[in-house]
């Protein structure tokens, strides 16, 4: 379970503070997939980096089964609990660097079953496994990212924006993707996005974020339907 506790963000840049997290609490059992909802700026990426221990909340703690990340010592057990998609996985290209597809997915783990059980999962043909990275399509990519940080097994994946620039077929794929991977091994799915159709589709419990506050939380549909209110 990770535990959000009375989590803020204060940004001092220059003269100005931007308060972009005020007072977050929430919790997150083993299992659940959560999609995290707001405008440009609500705060959403901010609290995923601290999340992951990248960034510090000025105020709050991250709890990871009963463990504060903030701790320093702790850091190097979060990093092989939390595995990240960065923002950086709109641009996939900066997080691939091996020579070929199975060199990729096997530089954290040398469990070669374990690989080509996730390429069935993921529906991606073990006939790429000699390709470069690089000659893959975008989605080929996306999910070669996704098998590399999945046989590190995770707990949690946390994802930022993870189907933009996806095509609107792909990114359907990509959700059952997710969903599969969580129903098969509980992995925890933190998914941060502002697209309506993608929250709708993963139906995990929504938060909505606005201005850096949880404005409100539950059920997919009511959620989408005050973020709808708040956007008109
Ligand atoms: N390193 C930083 N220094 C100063 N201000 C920052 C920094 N990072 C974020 N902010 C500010 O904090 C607020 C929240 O930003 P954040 O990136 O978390 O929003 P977001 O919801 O992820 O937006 P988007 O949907 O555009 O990705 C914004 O006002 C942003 O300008
Ligand atoms: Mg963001």
């Amino acid at each position: 379970m990770i535990e959000i506790k009375s989590v803020s963000k204060n940004f001092i840049d220059g003269k100005s503070n931007v308060n972009a997290l005020d007072d977050i609490s929430f919790s997150v059992k083993q299992g659940e997939i959560i999609s995290i909802i707001g405008k440009t700026g609500s705060g959403k990426s901010t609290l995923l980096n601290i999340m992951l221990g990248i960034l510090k909340p000025t105020k709050g703690e991250i709890i990871l089964d009963g463990i504060s990340i903030n701790r320093k010592s702790k850091k190097k057990n979060l990093r092989k609990i939390t595995k990240i998609l960065l923002s950086s996985f709109q641009y996939p290209d900066h997080q691939l660097f091996n020579s070929t597809v199975k060199n990729e997915i096997l530089y954290n783990s040398n469990d070669e079953n374990y690989m080509k059980e996730l390429m069935k999962i993921i529906n991606f043909s073990q006939d790429l496994l000699d390709e470069s990275p690089f000659n893959l399509s975008s989605g080929q990519k996306r999910k070669l990212i996704l098998i590399s940080l999945l046989i590190q097994k995770p707990k949690i994946l946390l994802l930022d924006e993870s189907t933009a620039f996806l095509d609107p077929k792909s990114r359907v794929e990509f959700l059952k993707t997710l969903i599969n991977i969580n129903e098969k091994y509980n992995t925890t799915i933190i998914f941060v996005s502002h697209n309506i159709e993608d929250v709708r589709r993963l139906n995990g419990k929504t938060y909505l974020l606005d201005d850096g506050k949880l404005i409100c939380s539950g059920n997919v549909n009511n959620v989408l339907l005050k973020y709808g209110e708040k956007n008109e």
